[in-house]
């Protein structure tokens, strides 16, 4: 299993923060964002880490990370995403070549959890594993992609719905996703949103109409960090728990 952090984006909604440097290197407590899905990929075991970037401070990571031992990282790679708001699935697909035909687990470099994923790395065989969180609050879900459960199998999602205006459950995708070698076939499948986004919701659509995904609850505090609000309740969880 190889990891990847998907750290590209502009980071608009953080403006003028993100005038001076990449979104994920901003502070949350003591730490640089990134910091935090490294710690939760080395967590559950994920030493091999690609980190995809763009925009016009991409430059700095590495006088941050450097070659990532000081955080537990074994091999650290970089990757630059040329067009920064492709989309999500856009910014994956450049790790084709470091997969290598490996699984991988794929978080957004704008989420922090404390959840534990190493039993979901540790027993994943194929197809696509996604973690939701559930988020009581109508207007932040919105922000989300929102699982449609079945009405007769209410485990089963027979959908994701990309920021609905009326979601149908309290259950919102958040950035962290487990992905067999096939994501990549998948994502070429794909044609841009009416935003100009390859949207990750359509990659899991693909696994659900092929009955390949998997979903769990993740465990603990979860939150992105990419706006003033969660930005600041990311900080204030972190600050409360004495940091990473
Ligand atoms: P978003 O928060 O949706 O986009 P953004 O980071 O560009 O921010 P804004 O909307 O404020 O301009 O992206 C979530 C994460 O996904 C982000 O942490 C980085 C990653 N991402 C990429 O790597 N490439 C992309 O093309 C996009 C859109 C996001």
């Amino acid at each position: 299993m190889k990891g990847i952090i998907l750290a590209g984006g502009l980071g608009t909604r953080l403006y003028p923060l993100t005038h001076a440097t990449n979104k994920h290197l901003l502070p949350v407590y003591n730490s640089p964002m990134i910091f935090y899905p490294i710690r939760t990929l080395v967590s559950a075991g994920i030493d091999e880490i690609l980190i995809v970037t763009s925009g016009p401070h991409a430059g700095h990571f590495i006088r941050v990370l450097k070659n990532g031992k000081e955080l537990g990282v074994r091999h650290l790679e970089y990757a630059y995403q040329e067009k920064p708001n492709g989309g999500i699935a856009d910014a994956l697909l450049i790790g084709e070549d470091f997969a290598d035909n490996d699984s991988l687990t794929v978080i957004l470099g704008d989420n922090t959890t404390d959840a534990d994923i190493s039993s979901q790395v540790a027993a994943f065989r194929e197809g696509a594993t996604v973690f939701l969180k559930k988020i009581n609050n109508k207007e932040q879900i919105r922000r989300f992609g929102v699982a449609v459960f079945d009405k007769e199998h209410p485990d089963k999602i027979n959908a994701i719905e990309e920021k609905p205006k009326i979601p149908k459950s309290e259950f919102a995708a958040t950035g962290l996703y487990i992905y067999d070698k096939k994501v990549f076939d998948h994502i070429r499948s794909c044609r841009p949103s009416a935003r100009g986004e390859i949207e990750i919701t359509d990659v899991n659509n693909i696994y659900i109409r092929k009955k390949m995904l998997q979903w769990v609850e993740l465990k603990g505090f979860w939150s992105d960090a990419g706006t003033f609000e969660t930005l600041y309740r990311a900080n204030v969880y972190w600050a409360n728990k004495g940091g990473i």
